[in-house]
């Protein structure tokens, strides 16, 4: 078996902690290397079930420290590099911008120079569809990879922005990447200041969910281990320079995805409350996956059964949400909505 060495940057947020727990499972013979600064959106609980592993690997380290990252870069000698460490929320990028420049742009940077330096077989920069702006309600379009990037909020041009530098760097110095551009993902572990896991924390302690402007906004919804199964397909099989859509054709108004939320655990849908909408709010995101489709990704969950699986996570690890909206969290919550 051939033996690799993996760095995942963001391993211990959302997707890249999915993506660790998926890797180190599936490939034993791979060591995997989470790199992460542990921000207010890390947390390396959720690893409990894999740190004793021998093939995986825990680094606490900021993308953005030029020195320390090229000094692990030469130790290290990497493989792969699966790119997820980010500033990745919308809300938070309106009200503090100038760190989604560091961490986004100028992270992405420092880890591009050592990828080049010390010459990996490829780099995976895990992007956003918001890159693309916003569509129209009108359900016959959809993001393509030739769609103009044209973002509207700070995260999206900060993720924009570290896209093109991930492009340059293939163009002008030839580093083997791709650039996958997913659509909005749900599934476990997912932090509860993002729609979804709010919703279900908030219904299931009785409290109002805050829904901006008419609820009417509408996302392609992904579950996580269909993006991990995507980012491992595009990892070993993605021809080298390409650009990949990541998404399953699951288009929900904000409003039909709270409401299937209140609905599946039978609470009252008096607790949503129309808020203030969010400033410069992307009307639609949808994804047109066929290229990644036709490298052989197929989604395993349609929206009716991600959520299910989501919200029964959610029941069975109240521990995990809990000890996080217990902290810090909530005075975010009460600057963002005042509810
Ligand atoms: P997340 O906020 O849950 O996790 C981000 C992780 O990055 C955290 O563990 C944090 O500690 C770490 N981090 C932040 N700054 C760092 C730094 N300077 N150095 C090292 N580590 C740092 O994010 P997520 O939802 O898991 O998103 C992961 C990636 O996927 C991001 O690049 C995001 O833009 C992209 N993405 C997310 C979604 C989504 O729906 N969540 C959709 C499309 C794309
Ligand atoms: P979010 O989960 O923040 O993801 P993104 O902004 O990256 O798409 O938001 C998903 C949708 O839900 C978006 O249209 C904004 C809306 N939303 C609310 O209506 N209320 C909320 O409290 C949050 C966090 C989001």
């Amino acid at each position: 078996m051939i033996k690799k060495k993996v760095l995942v940057t963001g391993g211990a947020g959302f997707i890249g902690g999915n993506f660790v727990q998926y890797m180190v499972g599936k490939y034993p013979n791979y060591d995997i290397y989470n790199l992460d600064l542990l921000t207010y959106a890390g947390d390396l609980t959720k690893h409990k079930e894999i740190e004793q592993k021998e093939n995986y690997h825990f680094l606490k380290m900021d993308i953005a420290d030029r020195e320390a990252i090229f000094t692990l870069f030469e130790k290290g000698k990497f493989d792969y590099v699966i790119h997820f460490a980010a500033e990745s929320h919308v809300d938070r990028s309106i009200t503090n911008p100038g760190v989604f420049v560091k961490t986004n742009v100028l992270g992405t940077q420092v880890l591009l120079e050592a990828a080049k330096q010390f010459e990996i077989s490829k780099f995976v920069h895990v992007s956003t569809d918001e890159v693309y702006g916003e569509l129209e309600f009108d359900p016959t379009t959809f993001f393509t990879e030739e769609t103009p990037l044209q973002p509207n909020s700070p995260y999206s041009a900060s993720k924009a922005s570290s896209d093109l530098l991930v492009r340059a760097y293939y163009e002008t110095f030839g580093l083997p990447i791709n650039i996958t551009r997913c659509s909005n993902n749900y599934g476990p572990f997912h932090f509860p200041e993002k729609l979804i896991p709010l919703t279900i924390s908030r219904v299931l302690n009785e409290q109002k969910i805050p829904v901006y402007g008419d609820g009417k906004n509408i996302r392609d919804w992904l579950h996580v281990m269909d993006h991990c199964t995507a980012i491992d397909l595009v990892l070993h099989e993605g021809l080298v320079g390409e650009v990949y859509n990541v998404g399953g054709h699951n288009e929900r108004t904000n409003l039909e995805v709270v409401k299937t939320i209140i609905n599946t655990l039978g609470k009252s849908e008096e607790l949503i409350e129309f808020v203030t909408d969010r400033l410069g709010h992307d009307k639609r995101y949808a994804i047109d996956p066929t290229k990644l489709e036709n490298l052989g990704w197929k989604p395993t969950y349609t929206f009716e059964t991600g959520i299910a699986q989501t919200i029964q996570w959610y029941l069975n690890n109240k521990e995990w949400w809990a000890q996080i909206i217990s902290g810090e969290y909530q005075n975010y919550f009460q600057k963002q909505y005042s509810l």
